[in-house]
């Protein structure tokens, strides 16, 4: 089954002598401006996102030529750096006050050189692009890092990652790393990048509390795609995913002096709403709009629980109400609504003040006890009738409101005045959400109503003692499928617990979730990030100061706004309020990149008009350049803002049952420490590991790890040390890697492929032949690659990307306890059943049988809960494994699997 081969040890004696390879040297397909190298790294912490974009290019030409760097990030993310390395020499963005940064670079501004670089594409991202003039036969490295808090929306996080390098790229890689120390409940990689044809480029590891989604398209398989063309793919990777949530006061965790406290209640019973819709039906909304504002009040009438009591207005220079009081959404009260609906018809002007007043009375007409009130606002268009100052239908709102429930206003395409929207809404502690005129804007419409169908609890307060600074702490409405963030500073370091307590109203008592931790025991973080909590702290901090100062004026505005602005300086974040400058080598150029505007229509500039996606290459002439200025209007989000309705002193009532911590990661002390030590997955795990095995471990073996993509938890198994392996071999496509192992790893291995390949990696060097020409490569080299037909080779600090026809390998260089060893990844391998060899088994299916039974088709096993380092990644992480004997896992006994002869 397994072959051993000699034809390389053959070809390197004809030729003896060995060359080494240049950068380029021998590339033959490949283009003038050379992507050679894109990375995206995305790393989740605690739902907080830090993702740094690297591209490498060359101009392979003798002339110089003008690259350009093009990402598209999300919206709610901030930039918070930008570095081009040329020749040696770094050009870092810096981070100014905008104001500042628009008069020091007014002159460049008057001449035309500066540009705005950041616009607004569509309705989550943002377009961030850029160029540099690189001279003959030198490269460019662009490294981009933007960060971002995930908002929990209908029970999920999502993390979108968009790529379009613009040509198909030797090494293109998207590494994505989510870390929750809950522990993750739910996963789901989706995007136009996880389709069938790309499906085994795409890997997932996932533990407990880890996930690993990595995306390696080979070049071949960036031109054959359904998001793919000749310039490449185009696309989206989207990770959806939820946490665990045991403890029903929340996840605490702190770092650093800082702390971060996500709170989500599950067990709680939904509470009747009472909700008015107020529907804009003036004449700008003829034809599609309107048609599809009815379809998607059809659909939620449809929704609406039995319990809520409803109301509908439709506006436009008059006002009519489906029913002048609230009513029980019962069958035949929605049976009448649907067909007032179907008769809503456009005509008319825009009468905004006296429609939201009319809904705001008839839900201060309707008080019910423990009830959530909620108000609809839905328009295309600026107020033009009655009153239609915006200033004075806000203050009319607020005051008939009178911070009594939350009005939330959905702008309906372009024509709107979003800031006037924006501001009412978060003068209500609602929030304003643009719906995008498209096919699918009746699912937009349904989409928000989804997100506050369920209140679960009303008037939230939560309060932390021994911290400061916190960001906000009361809220209106928690809504199923959200969740509340707060974060805050530690007061004391000397402190040795931190006490939470949320008092909130449910729908049948008044709620307190206690929480008491030792702040010594919310560690869990990685080193790498050690400040991250505090940057989530700056992060929430800022956003919610740009939202309280829009409602805010004079002095106050301005103190909100200093605050924000010295939060942004510090923490290096591109925001409404700053600009990162950014300084270009040649001709003194300088282009400052802005945040845009929520909605801002993208102006392109001449320099601008070349076609997207495509990489542009002209030669400089060395003339001023036009470019274009973005606007300084700052971006509002979207957030609930305090809201102060009753009186929040809690009535002391009896502990409902979800105050009862059923296990948390956190220890508790006080009144909960009785329930945190009976932790059920704590008992469960301990169980497990007493449990007497029939195999043990090896006592001088190397263990492997196989991850199975549909379970939680990876199994491994151990192999003799010193044993010589068959890891792979393809008889359709003529490929064999064989490798030896020491007591830790590989010590050697060797590839071939068809009869003229061979590659030889040890733990010195790297050796190439292709029958004909000879290379050697270091480990330590810096970014090289070579590509041929049929093999690349990518050789980067410690690590080696080998693709030989449809077979991708990274390779790394690990250094543990003083011995040095390689490790193969698998990333990509045909699916044929022909593959054999011990890394061969891909896609491996396992159940779980109580007692520590894994079961592998029809053959079942006792394992042992382990630990183990998975060595197929650079960072070496620690996981805990399930391990079996490998017979079970290969379908196999050892000897069938080892070689004679590399
Ligand atoms: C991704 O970034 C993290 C944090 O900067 C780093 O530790 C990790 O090694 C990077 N991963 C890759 C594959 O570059
Ligand atoms: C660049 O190379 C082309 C041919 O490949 C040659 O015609 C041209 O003169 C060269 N230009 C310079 C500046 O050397
Ligand atoms: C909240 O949503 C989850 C699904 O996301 C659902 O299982 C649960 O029943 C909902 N809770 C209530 C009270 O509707």
């Amino acid at each position: 089954m397994c072959i051993t081969m000699d034809r390389a040890a053959l070809s390197l004696t004809v030729f003896g002598f060995l060359l080494v390879w240049s950068v380029s040297g021998l590339n033959k397909q490949e283009n003038e401006i050379d992507i050679y190298s894109f990375h995206i790294n995305s790393t989740v912490t605690s739902r907080y996102a830090i993702t740094i974009i690297t591209s490498r290019v060359a101009n392979r030409l003798n002339e110089s030529k003008e690259v350009h760097f093009q990402v598209q990030i999300p919206k709610n993310a901030f930039i918070n750096r930008f570095r081009m390395t040329m020749e040696g020499k770094m050009y870092d963005g810096v981070v100014k006050e905008k104001e500042e940064a628009q008069q020091q670079y007014s002159q460049a501004v008057s001449r035309g050189e500066s540009a705005g670089i950041v616009s607004s594409v569509g309705r989550t991202l943002e377009e961030f692009k850029t160029s540099v003039t690189v001279a003959a036969f030198s490269k460019v490295t662009f490294e981009l890092t933007y960060e971002e808090l995930l908002k929990r929306q209908l029970g999920q996080y999502q993390l979108l990652i968009n790529a379009q390098p613009m040509q198909t790229v030797a090494d293109f890689k998207i590494d994505v790393y989510i870390h929750e120390n809950p522990g993750i409940s739910f996963l789901a990689v989706n995007g136009g990048l996880n389709t069938k044809e790309l499906a085994n480029a795409v890997t997932i590891t996932r533990s407990d509390k880890e996930v690993w989604v990595n995306f390696y398209p080979t070049r071949e398989q960036q031109t054959n795609c359904d998001v793919c063309g000749p310039t490449g793919l185009k696309g989206d990777l989207i990770i959806n995913y939820d946490v665990e949530r045991q403890n029903p006061s929340g996840a605490l965790q702190a770092s650093e002096g800082y702390f971060v406290h996500y709170f989500a209640p599950t067990d709680v019973q939904r509470i009747p709403k009472n909700v008015v819709f107020v529907i804009d039906r003036s004449g700008s909304m003829s034809g599609r709009k309107i048609q599809q504002t009815r379809e998607a009040l059809l659909k939620i009438l449809g929704d609406i629980s039995e319990e809520d009591h409803f109301g509908l207005v439709t506006f436009d220079s008059h006002i009519d109400v489906w029913n002048p009081e609230l009513l029980p959404a019962s069958e035949g009260n929605l049976q009448k609504a649907k067909d007032f609906v179907r008769m809503i018809r456009d005509r008319g002007y825009t009468n905004i003040n006296d429609a939201v007043l009319k809904g705001v009375e008839m839900i201060n007409r309707h008080q019910r006890e423990r009830s959530a009130s909620i108000l609809i606002l839905l328009t295309d268009g600026a107020p033009n009738t009655g009153e239609s100052d915006p200033i004075k239908i806000q203050a009319n709102v607020k005051k008939a409101i009178g911070g009594k429930f939350p009005l939330y206003c959905l702008g309906f395409g372009f024509d709107v005045n979003f800031e006037f929207l924006q501001k009412m809404a978060l003068e209500n502690s609602g929030r304003a959400v643009r719906i995008y005129e498209d096919s699918d804007a009746d699912l937009q419409l349904q989409g928000f109503y989804e997100e506050v169908a369920t209140p679960l609890l009303t008037d939230i307060q939560l309060n932390y003692t021994g911290a400061r600074n916190l960001t906000q702490t009361t809220f209106s409405h928690y809504y199923n499928g959200s969740e509340i963030v707060v974060a805050g500073q530690i007061t004391d370091n000397s402190l040795e617990s931190l006490q939470t307590t949320v008092i909130a109203i449910s729908r049948n008592s008044n709620m307190i979730y206690q929480d008491f931790v030792f702040t010594k025991d919310l560690a869990g973080v990685l080193p790498q990030h050690e400040n991250f909590i505090e940057r989530i702290w700056a992060y929430l901090t800022i956003k919610q100061l740009l939202e309280k100062e829009v409602a805010l004026s004079g002095q106050e505005k301005e103190k909100i706004r200093g605050d924000a602005l010295d939060l942004a300086l510090k923490y290096k974040f591109v925001t409404p309020l700053t600009s990162m400058v950014v300084t270009k080598p040649q001709e003194e150029e300088t282009q400052v990149a802005n945040k845009p505007k929520e909605g801002e229509k993208t102006q392109r500039s001449h320099r601008q008009q070349s076609p997207p996606n495509t990489v542009v290459s002209r030669i400089i002439k060395g003339s001023p350049r036009k470019g274009q200025l973005s606007k300084t209007v700052p971006v509002l989000k979207k957030k609930a803002r305090p809201l102060y309705a009753k009186d929040m002193t809690p009535r002391v009532s009896p502990i409902p049952r979800s105050f009862v911590p059923l296990f948390s990661s956190i220890k508790t002390k006080g009144p909960h420490s009785l329930f945190a030590n009976g932790g059920v997955v704590l008992s469960d795990s301990a169980a497990r590991i007493l449990q007497p095995h029939r195999h043990p471990p090896l006592v001088n073996g190397v263990r492997f790890l196989i991850s199975a993509p549909n379970q939680r938890k990876p199994l491994c198994y151990d192999v003799p040390a010193a044993s010589k392996l068959c890891l792979l071999t393809d008889p359709s496509s003529d490929f064999s890697m064989n490798g030896r192992l020491s007591s830790k790893g590989f010590k050697h291995i060797v590839l071939r492929y068809k009869t003229n390949h061979s590659l030889t990696l040890n733990t010195n060097n790297i050796r190439y032949s292709d029958g004909l020409n000879h290379a050697i490569f270091t480990w330590k080299q810096g970014p090289t690659n070579h590509e041929t037909a049929s093999v690349s080779l990518v050789i980067r600090n410690n690590e080696v990307d080998v693709t030989m026809g449809s077979i991708r390998i990274v390779f790394f260089r690990h250094k543990k306890n003083g011995e040095t060893f390689l490790w193969p990844s698998v990333q990509q391998q045909p699916t044929n059943q022909n593959i054999k060899g011990t890394l061969g088994t891909a896609n491996l299916e396992y159940e779980e049988l109580p007692g520590s039974v894994i079961k592998i088709k029809d053959k079942q096993e006792m394992a042992t809960w382990s630990n183990t380092t998975d060595y197929r990644r650079s960072s070496a992480p620690v996981l805990g494994c399930w391990l079996v004997p490998f017979q079970l896992v290969l379908k196999g006994e050892l000897t069938e699997f080892t070689v004679s002869k590399l």
